[in-house]
């Protein structure tokens, strides 16, 4: 083995060796002082689970990136436990981000802001803003206390893998890469929170999730985008199961999903359908998302089913498309990043 390569190989080896440890909430302090000594630390959030690090040491964030496989232009969402850490890391705030502080904090809004120079570039990917969220989790928000520190973390799941809404997914992913799991049960939201870019006038939504455009545009002014459910931000493409997963929309939903199913048992292979349990698909496995008058039960959902479909090995997974509006456009923009094709009846 030459010197010039056995760093490499050394951190490669001290990645995969680690021994992650699952700690319950009564271990908040042990998993606080791995954050404060440089380790990462998967914790539970009222969206998914996050992959924490201490955002001022630049080391612990690399960790991360080492951990997940993600690009390292991808930026990281710096969590906080205060509204009052905000001046350590923006430089400039709209008054109207702050309306939506008051609004929505703590809870599923992200907001990027002009960042301060003290802010490390690997925490932002190189950008000039910061995002910042502070999550409304009583364990999320006992450790960031308990740690003292803002804490950067992306979902705490493999890149390219759906979010983990539990602690066992995440110790699927990336046991054995990471010093400790704190596991807070199942994630109750489900889907990543609402990315907002606040650093200039309209705002604009990067990413959509619980807190809807509808909600935001009573307190600040938005860019709407029609499209932006239907944008696929294609240099990060995410939530990609195994099978081949196919999402129908418009009126005839039903019979090509029907025809679909038919096609593929004549082809014998494994379909199965992701839908409401109350949809007509007899004989054929339900992927179910719940209640129909529920949306909320459906995103708590749904990353759970897309990995029991690649669990259960399907071949095939038939997804109805949901009218957009509200939770559902949310829902619908990360049905299409599952999907390997839309088809519009
Ligand atoms: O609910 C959530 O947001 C979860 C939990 C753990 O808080 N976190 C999460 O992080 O979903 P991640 O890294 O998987 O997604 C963060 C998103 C990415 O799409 C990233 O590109 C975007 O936020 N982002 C982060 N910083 C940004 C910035 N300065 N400007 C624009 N987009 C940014
Ligand atoms: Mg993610």
């Amino acid at each position: 083995m030459s010197p010039s390569n056995g760093k490499n190989q050394s951190t490669a080896r001290t990645v995969k060796n680690l021994k992650t440890q699952l700690l319950h909430p009564g271990q908040i302090e042990l998993a606080a002082a791995l954050l404060r000594r440089g380790e990462c630390v998967a914790f539970p959030t009222e969206t998914v689970y996050g992959l924490g690090a201490n955002a001022w040491d630049e080391k612990a964030v690399a960790k991360i990136f080492a951990a997940k496989g993600r690009p390292a232009d991808n930026p990281l969402i710096v969590h906080c436990h205060h509204q009052d850490q905000l001046f350590d890391l923006a430089r400039e705030w709209p008054p109207e981000a702050e309306v939506l502080m008051d609004e929505f904090w703590p809870g599923p809004l992200t907001l990027v802001l002009k960042k301060k120079p003290a802010v490390p570039e690997i925490v932002t990917g190189g950008l000039d803003t910061v995002a910042l969220r502070f999550p409304d989790h009583p364990v999320a928000l006992e450790l960031l206390r308990a740690a003292a520190l803002p804490v950067a973390a992306p979902s705490a799941n493999i890149s390219g893998r759906p979010s983990p809404t539990r602690a066992e997914h995440v110790l699927a992913d990336l046991g054995g890469k990471i010093a400790a799991v704190l596991d807070g049960g199942p994630a109750p939201g489900g889907l990543e929170s609402t990315v907002l870019d606040c650093s200039s006038l309209p705002f604009r939504i990067l990413r959509p999730g619980s807190v809807t455009r509808e909600m935001l545009g009573d307190f600040a002014p938005l860019d709407i985008d029609p499209e932006e459910s239907a944008q696929l931000p294609s240099k990060f493409r995410h939530y990609t199961p195994a099978a081949s997963v196919v999402l129908v929309t418009g009126n005839d939903r039903e019979g090509e999903i029907q025809r679909q199913i038919a096609a593929c048992r004549e082809k014998g292979l494994k379909a199965a359908v992701m839908a409401f349990q109350d949809s007509p698909y007899a004989g054929v496995p339900l992927l179910d998302l719940g209640n129909r008058s529920d949306l909320r039960e459906a995103a708590a959902r749904l990353y759970l089913l897309l990995r029991q479909a690649d669990e259960q090995g399907y071949n095939l997974v038939l997804i109805e498309g949901l009218a957009e509006t509200g939770l559902a456009r949310t829902l619908m923009n990360r049905l299409r990043q599952a999907a390997s094709q839309v088809v519009q009846t």
